[in-house]
Formats: structure tokens, sequence, C-alpha cells
């Protein structure tokens, strides 16, 4: 199914980079902004001025929140018609926004057939732009972009256990791949693949994603011919998090090829491989705790890295409407 040229078959090498050394005391970390009514924070973006761009599955506009500030206001940037919620967001070019906006089924806790719109926002222009629309029972719910493809959006489906392909130009869709580490392993409303990233390993780009009711995190070379998104048939599944019940939600990767999990039910945890590449990845809680119980990070749903005046931290959104900040130190 994949050319070799654009996935060479070793595929376990992982090389890092000097990394920012990991203080075992953990990470400091602040609430630096709580919604007065709980509302549910589903994902994260940071413009280049360090503003936040934030979504709600409780809501269809998508708001910005200026992280310089403890306590400021969640303010609007658009309200999309048709829609009850927004997930996955990302930047595919610069200061431009792919958003996942869809109608949720408030009993069934599902995206209603046909909903599913990828949204356009670029800060350049007034209006927001459909990218293209979901088929079906499709539904999305971390976006991701491809470095060097500008043109492609992925987005996760966490009910069918599917990664699609939303082409940004022509608004063309197609699945690129579905497959049981991508599925949910029982009834809705548990959700499959939930947050998906891709990195370049090497000379090789792989989509990293996580699964929120198996537990795991797991990645597959992936690259893009004439347009068309192709991976691996080999899909390696890295950790499954620790203890059972960890349910990891989205994630940011860092330079140094690890990767940065909000997980449920109240977690920030570094997800990491031996410099030399083999060996095993392993787990390590930075903020929260396992169970939960640390008021300051209720149900982590997504992670981002500042920029501008805030690129030393990393901001974590939770369902307990708040946005924690971390600080990464150097
Ligand atoms: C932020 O607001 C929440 C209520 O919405 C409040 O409980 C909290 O103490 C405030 N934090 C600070 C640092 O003022
Ligand atoms: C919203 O839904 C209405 C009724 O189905 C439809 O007429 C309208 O075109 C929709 N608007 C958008 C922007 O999709
Ligand atoms: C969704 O759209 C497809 C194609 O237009 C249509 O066949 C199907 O009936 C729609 N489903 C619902 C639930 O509206
Ligand atoms: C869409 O989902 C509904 C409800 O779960 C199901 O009855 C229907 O068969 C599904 N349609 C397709 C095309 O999978
Ligand atoms: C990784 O493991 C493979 C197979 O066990 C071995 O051939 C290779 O030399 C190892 N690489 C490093 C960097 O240790």
């Amino acid at each position: 199914m994949f050319t070799s040229s654009l996935i060479p078959l070793v595929l376990v090498a992982l090389p890092m980079a000097l990394g920012v050394p990991i203080r075992k005391s953990g990470f400091q970390s602040q609430v630096i902004y709580q919604s007065p009514n709980s509302l549910f924070l589903e994902n994260i973006a940071v413009r280049a001025d360090s503003n936040l761009l934030l979504t709600s599955v409780a809501s269809p506009t998508l708001f910005t929140l200026d992280p310089t500030t403890i306590n400021g206001t969640l303010d609007a940037v658009h309200t999309f018609p048709n829609a009850t919620s927004i997930t996955g967001i990302t930047e595919f070019l610069p200061e431009v926004f792919a958003v996942a906006v869809s109608e949720l089924d408030t009993t069934t806790r599902r995206t209603k057939p046909n909903t599913t719109v990828i949204w356009g926002v670029d800060f350049s222009t007034a209006e927001p732009q459909t990218l293209g629309r979901l088929p079906g029972n499709a539904s999305a719910n971390g976006l991701a972009t491809i470095p060097g493809h500008p043109d492609v959006i992925l987005a996760a489906d966490s009910n069918l256990g599917v990664v699609w392909q939303v082409d940004t130009r022509s608004g063309a869709t197609r699945q690129v791949i579905k497959d049981a580490s991508m599925l949910p392993n029982a009834p809705p409303p548990a959700l499959g693949i939930n947050g998906l990233h891709v990195a370049q390993v090497g000379n090789s780009q792989f989509l990293y994603f996580t699964n929120s009711a198996q537990g795991t995190f797991s990645r597959v070379a992936i690259g893009v011919e004439m347009g068309v998104v192709k991976t691996a048939a080999e899909i390696q599944t890295l950790l499954n998090l620790q203890p059972d019940g960890q349910a990891p939600d989205d994630f940011v990767m860092d330079p140094q090829g690890r990767a940065w999990v909000a997980v449920h039910p109240g977690a920030l945890d570094l997800l990491s491989v031996p410099r030399n590449g083999n060996g095993s990845w392993s787990q390590q809680t930075i903020a929260g705790n396992t169970q939960g119980s640390d008021p300051g990070l209720l149900q982590a749903t997504s992670a981002a890295f500042g920029r501008g005046s805030q690129k030393n931290a990393l901001f974590v959104t939770t369902g307990a409407g708040q946005v924690v900040k971390v600080n990464m130190g150097v």
C-alpha cells in the first residue's frame, strides 16, 4: 500500500535531539483560567502572538483567551451556524486554523449524521470558510496537519475508528485508514482514536495517536502521494497507559519526539522513548495525578506549547473549564 521511497523499511529508530532535562520533582503548574460555568474545554491551539484558541463540545463558538492574565475572559472569535460543538483545531498555514464543527445529539452523546464540517478560520480575512464536510456517520475529534502539506487536514473519527483526509483546496474527503487500534472497545459514548499528530522521525513521518477507550498510544508511518494520504501497513502500539482506566485524550509532540498527553481523569503525562530509540516507551506524570483528585487539573483534554512571550509554558485544557499553565522552565 505504501512505496518504500516514502516509508523506509526501518521504522524503529527514534533519534533524539538533546532534550530539556526533566526534573524529578515535577513541574510547577497553575490554573490561569476557570470558566465560571465550568464550560467543557475540548481543544487548544496557540497563535504566534501567544493568544490561546479554545474549543468546547458544549458550544458552537470558537474562543480566544489571553494567557498573560489570570482569569481573563473567553472572547468569541466566531460562532458557527447549525452547530452545537467544536472539537479539534489545528493551524495549517500561518494564522489559518482548521476547526471541526458539528451537531451533537445530547441524548446519545454522538455526532448527528451529516453535520460535521471542517471550517477554516483565517485571521487575515473576515469570514470563516468551509473546507470540507465529513460523510454520513463520520465524526471528527482531533485534527492534525502533515508538515509540508498544508492542503491536507487529518481528522480522527472516535466512533468509526477512522482517520479522514480533508483536501483544503477541493473540499474532497476520503478515508485514510480504519483499524482496530482506532476503534473504541466499548459501546458509545466510549471514544477510540482521539488526539492525532504527525511528527518527523529521521527521514520518515509518523502519525501518532491516542485511543481513549483502549488507553493506548500508537503510531503508523504516513506520507502523501499525489495529494493522497497513505499509511504503512504496520501500526505500532507504543504504550498502554497505566494504571488501567487512564484515558488519553489529545496531546502535543515536542521536537525531541516526546508526547505530552492530556489524560483522564486528571493528569498531564509525558511519554518518551530512550535516546537510542530502542527499548520501550515510558510514562511519567508531569502534573495532576492518575486518580484525578488534583483540583488543579480535572479531566485534562488537550495540551499545546505556548508561543511568543509564553514559549516556556505548556497549556492544558480541561473538561472542568480550566486552562492550566505548566511551567517548562529553561
Ligand atoms: C478564577 O475564577 C474562579 C471562579 O471562576 C475562582 O474560583 C478562582 O479563585 C479565580 N482564580 C484567581 C487566581 O483569581
Ligand atoms: C443551516 O441549516 C439550514 C437548514 O437546514 C440551511 O438552510 C442552511 O443553509 C444551513 N447553513 C449553513 C451555513 O450550512
Ligand atoms: C446523510 O447524507 C447522505 C448523502 O446525502 C444521505 O444519503 C443520508 O440519508 C443522510 N443521513 C441523514 C441521517 O440525514
Ligand atoms: C449510522 O448510525 C446509525 C445509528 O448508530 C446506524 O443505525 C446506521 O446504520 C449507520 N449508518 C451507516 C451507513 O453506517
Ligand atoms: C536497536 O536494536 C536493534 C535490534 O535489537 C539493534 O540491531 C540495533 O543495533 C539497536 N540500536 C541501537 C541504537 O542500540
